[in-house]
């Protein structure tokens, strides 16, 4: 029996851009996803994943395992138990942090070489199998950890250093991010020009970002975090409780703040002085949110002893 684990993330900056081949920024949590994996007797899958709403996700993480490397394989049985620090109601990943988890564990009881870039590009086609969408950068965050500047489909997977030291507060509601990508195509089809000056907006604001982080420079990265947030919520994926958590943070003292990922909910993130953090978590949590405590830049897919 092997099992594998791996960090759930958060979108620093440069989300919904990144869809449109813009880079993001994104860290790895310490929250983490384990899948055990066990050759069985049996010739199916058999699943254990209480309280999982990602089981899509785990099932054609085999199939495309099966189907790649299944030439050599004859006994197809195999258990799988996945256990979470987290729910997939928050948005850390847990759709791609199972995907990469599977494909790990099946690669170690099979005994096959997966390098990272294969892993990577496997759970990747599971996203698009399933979801028909998406950049793959949670994928990259659960493989490789740490914090990441990234592009499309992995186009660019550049290692970042210094974590980022994120307040992170949940709104409570749960973001459906598919929905949220085909709401901005929607948008994108209708209004292309003004949505291309956003995403290329988005995508300069990131680079500078990234230049931030490695100098950390944070009270830096809060202002660009800032204006991020304008164009987010000029893109239409800001929400109410988004922008009231938002506010109290900065009101409290944050140098910035936005909501992390496709936006409509799950989680926004602050980054403030060290001395107004703790009145920064006391401010979201006195506007309805809920703190998260997680330590950012985590350590990539990794087998668990
Ligand atoms: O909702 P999340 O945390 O999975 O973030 C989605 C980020 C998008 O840029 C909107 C989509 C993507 O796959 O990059």
């Amino acid at each position: 029996m092997v099992t594998v684990s791996a960090p759930g993330k958060l979108m620093l900056m440069g989300e919904h851009a990144v869809v449109y081949g813009y880079p993001c920024m994104v860290t790895a949590v310490d929250q983490r996803l384990r899948v055990s994996a066990e050759r069985t007797r049996s010739s199916r899958l058999s699943l254990d994943a209480p309280g999982s709403r990602d089981t899509r996700f785990v099932e054609a993480a085999v199939a495309r395992f099966f189907a790649t490397y299944g030439s050599t394989i004859t006994d197809r049985g195999v258990s799988l138990s996945i256990r979470s620090d987290f729910t997939s109601q928050v948005g850390f990943g847990s759709s791609s942090a199972v995907s990469v988890a599977t494909l790990k564990a099946l690669s170690l009881v099979y005994e096959i070489e997966m390098s990272s870039r294969e892993i990577f590009d496997a759970a990747y086609q599971v996203t698009l199998d399933i979801q028909g969408v998406g950049s793959g950068f949670d994928i990259a965050a659960a493989v490789f950890g740490g914090t990441i500047l990234f592009k499309k489909g992995g186009e660019i997977i550049e290692p970042l250093p210094n974590p980022v030291p994120l307040v992170v507060g949940y709104t409570g509601i749960k973001a459906d991010t598919p929905t949220l990508i085909r709401a901005v195509a929607e948008k994108h089809k209708k209004e292309p020009e003004k949505l291309d000056k956003l995403f290329a907006a988005i995508g300069k604001l990131v680079l500078q970002g990234k230049e931030a982080i490695v100098a950390k420079e944070w009270e830096k990265l809060g202002k660009l975090m800032n204006f991020d947030q304008e164009y987010l919520r000029n893109l239409g994926v800001s929400s109410e409780k988004l922008e009231s958590l938002i506010s109290a943070a900065k009101e409290a003292g944050a140098w910035g703040a936005k909501l992390s990922g496709a936006g409509g909910g799950d989680c926004m993130i602050a980054i403030a002085p060290e001395e107004k953090r703790r009145s920064v978590e006391e401010a979201i949590e006195k506007a309805g949110g809920q703190v998260m405590s997680v330590t950012t830049h985590a350590e990539s897919i990794r087998v668990d002893v």
